[in-house]
């Protein structure tokens, strides 16, 4: 007997990221080649042509692994028994908007969608969030859905991890594959903390191999604060000062491959995702956070008891501080 569909909504479908994901999800790239996909496409108004199109172009692909696609602006239908739900589609920044601003648009959207979540979602439902700013709009959600346990929200730093694996790599001449232990702390955002302090590159330890590169690990801590980390963390901005518009495909990629391992394991290969903390590393309660984590195939567990420096901590503690502040700004809002 073939196992049933799993029901996947994608939210902002017709938007640039949702474009790059639904036929790499109806492929098979994010649950496997066995595991058969019924997409629900969440579109408000305006974008639901753009929703649409894409339906027409999936149906030409023939996927075997694609059962259905279901486009509505509705969230109470297309989250309708979704097991799992990615939310894609956000308010972005304009031209004028302040910070306080660009939260309460995005509560306005993150909100009625959490409460339809809450009401019609399968019991198992997972969420990812990938709509900026992410990690707030991943804990608007999560407060909104008072049934669904916390741990089943997850905000994207998948991308920010790979971004650092790549520049690692790059730095010391090796193949991305041979990076492990990368950590991305904290929020997605210019804040956020890169470590590879606990990294390896083909089982040697990071810091050592840094040390090597730029002669002493003084040089070494120099290239991580001067070079590393803001070309990681302010890699969103390159992008779009670049390309004209933000990260598509490499941010659906990082979703997919956030969803895949959190569904089927990492194998003990820790990466990193934003999830709702209870405590680990000091980082208050009820924060989405991102931490370095591992999956057994059913969700992601935090690797707790890794040791951060006085400058690492600072920099977690400056991100967590961030967070914090957009918290409590929600907070204001009466949002959550
Ligand atoms: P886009 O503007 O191309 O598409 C967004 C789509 O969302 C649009 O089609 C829009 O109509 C739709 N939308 C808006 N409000 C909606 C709602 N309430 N319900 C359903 N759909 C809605 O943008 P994009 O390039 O696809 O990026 C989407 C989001 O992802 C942005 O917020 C962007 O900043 C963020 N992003 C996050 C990461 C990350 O790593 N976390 C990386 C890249 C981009
Ligand atoms: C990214 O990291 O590429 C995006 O989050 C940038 C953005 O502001 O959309």
């Amino acid at each position: 007997m073939t196992a049933p569909a799993t029901t996947v909504t994608v939210t902002g479908a017709g938007g640039q990221i949702g474009y790059a994901l639904l036929f790499r999800i109806a492929a098979g790239a994010m649950l496997g080649a066995d595991r058969a996909v019924r997409l629900r496409l969440l579109e408000i108004p305006q974008g639901l042509k753009s929703a649409e199109g894409a339906a027409l172009e999936l149906q030409d692909c023939a996927f075997p692994l694609l059962q259905d696609v279901e486009i509505s602006a509705d969230p109470r239908v297309a989250f309708d028994g979704a097991e799992i739900a990615l939310l894609v589609g956000a308010r972005p920044r304009t031209a004028g908007m302040e910070r306080a601003d660009l939260l309460a648009a995005n509560a306005g959207i993150f909100g009625p969608q959490g409460a339809a979540l809450n009401e019609v979602a399968a019991a198992g439902i997972r969420v990812l969030t990938v709509g900026n700013p992410a990690n707030t709009n991943a804990l608007i959600a999560s407060a909104s859905a008072p049934d669904i346990p916390a741990d089943r929200f997850t905000a994207l730093t998948r991308l920010d991890h790979d971004r650092a694996v790549a520049q690692l790599a790059a730095a010391l001449d090796a193949p991305v594959g041979e990076v492990a232990g990368v950590t991305i702390w904290g929020n997605h955002s210019a804040t956020q903390f890169p470590d590879v302090a606990h990294a390896t590159v083909a089982g040697r330890p990071a810091p050592e191999l840094l040390a090597e590169r730029f002669g002493g690990g003084d040089a070494a801590t120099a290239w991580l604060d001067g070079e590393f980390i803001p070309r990681v963390a302010q890699r969103g901005a390159e992008i779009i000062s670049v390309r004209g518009s933000s990260s598509a495909a490499s941010a659906a990629n990082a979703a997919i491959s956030h969803v895949r391992d959190e569904q089927l394991g990492t194998d003990g290969r820790r990466t990193s995702a934003a999830v709702v903390s209870t405590g680990w590393y000091g980082v208050p309660e009820g924060l989405v956070c991102s931490f370095p984590v591992t999956s057994d195939g059913d969700g992601y567990r935090v690797v707790d008891g890794l040791s951060l420096d006085a400058r690492g901590r600072a920099r977690l503690d400056a991100s967590v501080a961030e967070l914090v502040a957009e918290r409590d700004a929600v907070r204001e809002l009466g949002v959550i």
